[in-house]
Formats: structure tokens, sequence, C-alpha cells
């Protein structure tokens, strides 16, 4: 079965069509592409997709299609209303949105983890793990903080953990990298390899620019423009030949970005 599947999704304002027409699936977790990316340049709708997958209002905007999460059709079903078992998790552009801004961040990420009946104690130190697991150390002095007494990158990190306590279907991570450093970038790609698209563990639709971490993370990859899915791909596919126009600029984008670093040769050769 498919975590997400998306099926002619149209939003549009007054103006003008924002997407045209999106279809999407993310097989669930243990499936091939359990781990996809949707990729494309600034503007070609990715975010708004995602906001349609996890359910949210977009307030002024017509919007129609389907969207079904864990098998069940969530567009224009009040989120109460929605089974447990289709309710996504995210990780998003802007952590501000997710954080509560006066609740301590280990009793935020604690608290998914006693709804799923964890006791006070098990929950506290679970999160605890999950906090370290992204690379927030710092054990207490993290797990006590507000999250506007952590830095942009730690409230990134934070924000994942959180998703990560929750059970669901579908983890929803829109540029869940872009205020991170390189070191800890790949420690949170490496933590999400280890934590979804595996049997028994969330789905991952993971949204990117950046085509080089999609390869790195992720099976397959749906390519938008300006509104529209325009390939569909196993990434090393599209790495090796894209075949729509966005897909070769990505492409080459990645490639020039790599061509920039020093090419890795052996101690002495003079490439
Ligand atoms: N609430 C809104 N009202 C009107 N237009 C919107 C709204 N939200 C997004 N748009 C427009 O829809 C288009 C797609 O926006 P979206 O945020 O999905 O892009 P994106 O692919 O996520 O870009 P980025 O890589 O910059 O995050 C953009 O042209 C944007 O200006
Ligand atoms: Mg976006």
């Amino acid at each position: 079965m498919e975590a997400v599947r998306v099926r002619g999704l149209t939003v549009a304002s007054a103006e003008r069509a924002l997407l045209r027409g999106v279809d999407l699936d993310v097989p669930e977790g243990g499936l091939p592409g359990a781990r996809t990316a949707l990729v494309g340049a600034s503007g070609s709708g990715k975010s708004l997709t995602a906001a349609a997958v996890l359910g949210r209002g977009l307030p002024g905007l017509r919007v129609t299609g389907s969207v079904r999460v864990g098998g069940a059709e969530v567009l224009g079903v009040p989120p109460q209303r929605r089974p447990a078992a289709s309710r996504a998790s995210s990780v998003g552009q802007d952590p501000s949105r997710a954080l509560h801004p006066l609740v301590a961040v280990g009793a935020q990420v604690a608290s998914p983890l006693r709804a799923q009946g964890l006791s006070r104690r098990a929950a506290r130190s679970e999160a605890l793990d999950l906090l370290a697991a992204v690379g927030l150390a710092g054990g207490r002095a993290v797990a006590d903080a507000r999250p506007g007494e952590l830095s942009g990158g730690q409230r990134q990190r934070a924000c994942l953990a959180l998703a990560l306590a929750r059970p669901g279907p579908l983890v929803v991570a829109d540029e869940p990298t872009t205020a991170l450093d390189v070191v800890t970038q790949t420690g949170v790609v490496e933590l999400l390899r280890e934590r979804t698209g595996g049997p028994g563990q969330p789905a991952l639709l993971f949204i990117t620019h950046d085509l080089a971490v999609a390869a790195q993370l992720c099976q397959r990859v749906v390519v938008a423009a300006e509104g529209r899915v325009v390939e569909t791909a196993v990434c090393s596919h599209l790495l090796a030949g894209p075949s729509s126009a966005a897909g070769r600029s990505l492409v080459t984008a990645t490639r020039r970005a790599a061509s920039a670093l020093p090419p890795r040769t052996p101690a002495g050769v003079t490439p």
C-alpha cells in the first residue's frame, strides 16, 4: 500500500494556478521507494504539495483532487475527523511553526511518547535518546530549554526528534537541513535513512532542491516544475539521464556544485 497517494491535486489562488494536477505516490515503509524525494526549483510547488499531504488548510486557495494518507482521504477533512493512521508528521522549512514556544523541548518530544502509553520516566528517557540521536547531545540542558533558547539549527533538529517521536505512516521533511552546517546535515540525513523507509517504519517524503542530498537518502525522485510533476525516476537513473528540462537543469546544477570541489585524487597526483 501507499503511505501517501496524491491524485490530480490542483491548487489555485484568485489570480493563477499554483499546482496543476499533481500525482504522487510514496509506498509504505519496507517497499521500494518508501523514501522518495520531491525536488524542483524554488516556487515549483513543493511546499504546497507538502501542505496538502499534511492536511493543512490553505486559506484563500482553492484545492481540488485527492490526497490519501495511510489509505484515508485527508483533503477537506478536518484534523480531528481523520483517523490516527492518516496523520503524517512534518519537519518543516520553518521550525518555529512546529514547536510550542513556551514548552521545554524535551517535554514536547516526550508528549507523543506518553500518548503512546510510555510512563513519564520512559518517555523522558526516550525523548533524551531521540534528542541525542539528532545531534542535540547536551542532555538535560537542551531538553529543558525552550525553543527560543536554541539556535536555528538546533530548533530544526528538535523538530526532527519530534517528528520521529510521533507514530504515523509518513514523515514529510521539507528542506529539513537548510539551517544546518554540512556535518550536521550529514548526520540528519543518516538519521532519516536509519529511522524511515524500513519495514514497520514511516515512509519519507523528502523535499529539497538539492539533488545530491536527495540521491544520498532516497531511492526514488519526483521532479516538480511550475506546479506539475514532470518526471519520476530512480535517483541514479535521473542523475544518469534526466528526461525533463527541469530534471536536466537540476542534474547540471548538481554536477556544477560537485565539480567546484577539488577532485578526490591520491596524494601527490595533480589532476
Ligand atoms: N498562500 C499562497 N497564496 C498565493 N500563492 C502562494 C501561496 N503559497 C505559495 N504560493 C505560490 O505558489 C508557488 C509554489 O510555492 P511553494 O511554496 O510550493 O514553492 P516551493 O517549491 O516550496 O519553493 P521553495 O523551494 O522556494 O521552498 C509559488 O509561486 C508561491 O509564490
Ligand atoms: Mg518550499
